[in-house]
């Protein structure tokens, strides 16, 4: 039974702010989508598709159901057309060489062992399918002018995702783990967004970070004074045109199933 929390919850506000995202960043997966060349009958898994855009857009490409993993029941209980198993993915009932592509978005840096969890899903790719995983370096985070203690915040950033034993960096060490588990990296694609105060990467980021501040601010050498501080120049930043923020970073990371693997327990 897998037992960490999911950190960000399920809540309408949290629900808005995934509608919100999507809609910024749902043409970065579009794109890849072409890329991998999604086609007509393919055997699809989403995990963790939360209020389910890109699940809409799967069903579309293969004119068909996609099926998902997602373990919050507000989420799992709206979506539609596939097997749609509402539990956290290391207590799905997968099965075996069965999927053509499997993909998850920014669900890879909440999970403890995320090697169990590629395991698992390379077990359920048939040999020669592909794996795509659109997640986080969060390194690239900045603003510009940078305030006074910034690196706490990222230092509250990291240690965030880290608490449930996630890591904000997975993005990056998606290639190594690929390789443990039979899968071959056959891309990389790097999305560092960035924006002017009142932009949709500005907006994006600022309810993200403005809204967590108080969490982060439990989290040592961020503390509530700092958090009060960054808030204030972020604010102060937001008055000047020429400001920027620079997002973290998300990568595609594309593998591909290699014929001979057959695996460990899924
Ligand atoms: C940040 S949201 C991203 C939602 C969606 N993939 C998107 O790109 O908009 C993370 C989603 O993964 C789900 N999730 C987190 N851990 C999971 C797990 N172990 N198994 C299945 N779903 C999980 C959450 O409930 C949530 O819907």
């Amino acid at each position: 039974m897998s037992t960490f929390t999911y950190l960000l919850g399920d809540s309408r506000t949290e629900a808005e702010r995934l509608r919100t995202q999507a809609e910024l960043w749902d043409p970065i997966s579009h794109a890849l989508f072409d890329r991998i060349r999604i086609a007509r009958d393919w055997n699809v898994l989403e995990i963790g598709p939360g209020r389910g855009s890109l699940h809409a857009e799967l069903k579309r490409r293969v004119e068909g159901p996609v099926d998902a993993v997602e373990q919050s029941a507000v989420f799992a209980n709206a979506l539609t057309g596939g097997h749609i198993q509402n539990v956290k993915l290391l207590d799905a009932e997968l099965p075996r060489e069965h999927y053509d592509f499997i993909f998850a978005r920014w669900v890879f840096l909440f999970l403890p062992d995320p090697l169990a969890h590629l395991r698992k899903l390379a077990g359920a790719l048939k040999p020669g399918g592909i794996l795509a995983i659109q997640d986080y370096f969060r390194e690239t985070f900045a603003l510009a002018p940078m305030p006074d203690d910034w690196n706490a915040l990222v230092a509250a950033d990291h240690a965030f995702f880290e608490g449930e034993g996630g890591d904000g960096r997975i993005g990056a060490k998606m290639p190594r783990l690929f390789a443990e588990v039979g899968v071959e990296t056959v891309e990389i694609v790097p999305h560092i967004l960035s924006g002017h105060p009142g932009s949709a990467v500005w907006l994006w980021l600022s309810d993200y970070y403005l809204n967590i501040l108080d969490r982060y601010a439990q989290l040592a050498p961020f503390t509530r004074a700092k958090a009060e501080s960054i808030a204030k120049s972020w604010r102060e930043a937001e008055k000047d045109p020429a400001s920027l923020i620079i997002a973290p970073a998300v990568l595609d990371v594309v593998g591909r199933k290699r014929a001979a693997w057959r695996g460990g327990p899924t």
